[in-house]
């Protein structure tokens, strides 16, 4: 049940960061930043994880599982069972990078936080797969404000196990150079937010999550695909692209693809006259609607 005033997600996504390219020191970020190298890698330092940490990956792994089983995408389960993800202790991103590696060709990197866009787009363009060492406290098993390992590593690195989802996230960190360039980052920000964080897929069962964002989350999971309140949405990128997101309460539209090619090949297309178009349109609301939407279900937006 959603609850207003709290945040319902388990962790803030990745939102490509927002950072400036140099950390702020003055930004109170969570995480070791003293002994990165330039490109913001650190050690893992598993052995560095206490017993009651160990733990509480156990009670969220065994918690996300029921929940994925029931709401994700085909492509998420198999990829968690082709990582052979452990299921009680805090995994050694080592291990999960040489299994990864032989699917896909991506990698995990370990970084001690967040880290500034730059940085993320060229890890990502490098199929490397930045994640966050630290994990949560147990007071926040259901909420905190900035992704941990929980957040990376269950919700992100199995989709990676997709090839064609890999490709398209190789490709969205290429047009991030781009971005920063054009200076239009907001615009390929939504695009994560939407596709990589909250990413609804049509399945031969109906429809099925495999955003991070919902699927590292005890309850936004069944909110996106269970609840009335939504929007749901065919997938347009230019439309994603103009559409305003909610860091503060579940999201308000979903936007459902039918399958991955159809990411990977919108993504294919020039992003420059897309951007160009885009510039002085209005930014949708994340509660709004447009004339040319396909909808697949009006939300009622009670709670909004
Ligand atoms: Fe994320």
């Amino acid at each position: 049940m959603f609850s207003p005033g709290s945040h319902p997600n388990i962790a803030l996504p990745h939102p490509t960061t927002g950072l400036p390219a140099a950390l702020d020191p003055t930004l109170g970020l969570r995480g070791d930043y003293r002994r990165m190298r330039a490109d913001y890698v650190t050690e893992q330092d598993w052995e560095g994880y206490t017993g009651a940490e160990h733990d509480l990956w156990r009670q969220l792994y065994a918690r996300q599982v029921v929940v994925a089983k029931r709401y994700a995408a085909d492509a998420f389960l198999t990829g968690l069972s082709r990582l052979q993800m452990p299921q009680d202790r805090v995994p050694r991103f080592d291990e999960t990078s040489d299994r990864l590696q032989a699917l896909t060709g991506w990698r995990i990197v370990a970084v001690p936080g967040l880290i500034p866009e730059d940085a993320f787009f060229l890890h990502l363009a490098k199929r490397q797969f930045p994640v966050t060492v630290w994990l949560r406290r147990p007071d926040e098993i259901d909420y905190l404000v900035e992704p941990d390992v929980f957040h990376d590593f269950f919700g992100h690195v199995p989709l990676l196990t997709q090839p064609v989802f890999a490709d398209y996230l190789q490709e969205y960190g290429r047009k991030g150079q781009e971005a920063i360039q054009l200076g239009t980052t907001r615009m390929l920000t939504r695009l994560f937010w939407y596709m990589v964080e909250f990413g609804l897929i049509r399945g031969s069962d109906g429809i099925k999550a495999y955003g991070a964002g919902m699927l590292s989350s005890a309850t936004e999971t069944a909110f996106s695909i269970d609840s009335r309140q939504p929007h749901r949405l065919k997938f347009n990128l230019a439309r994603v692209m103009r559409t305003d997101y909610r860091i503060d309460s579940f999201q308000q539209s979903y936007f459902v693809i039918d399958n991955f090619t159809e990411l990977f090949e919108a993504m294919q297309q020039p992003f420059a006259p897309i951007y160009a178009d885009l510039h002085g349109e209005d930014i949708i609301p994340a509660s709004g609607l447009i004339s040319s939407d396909v909808v697949l279900q009006v939300g009622q937006q009670t709670l909004a």
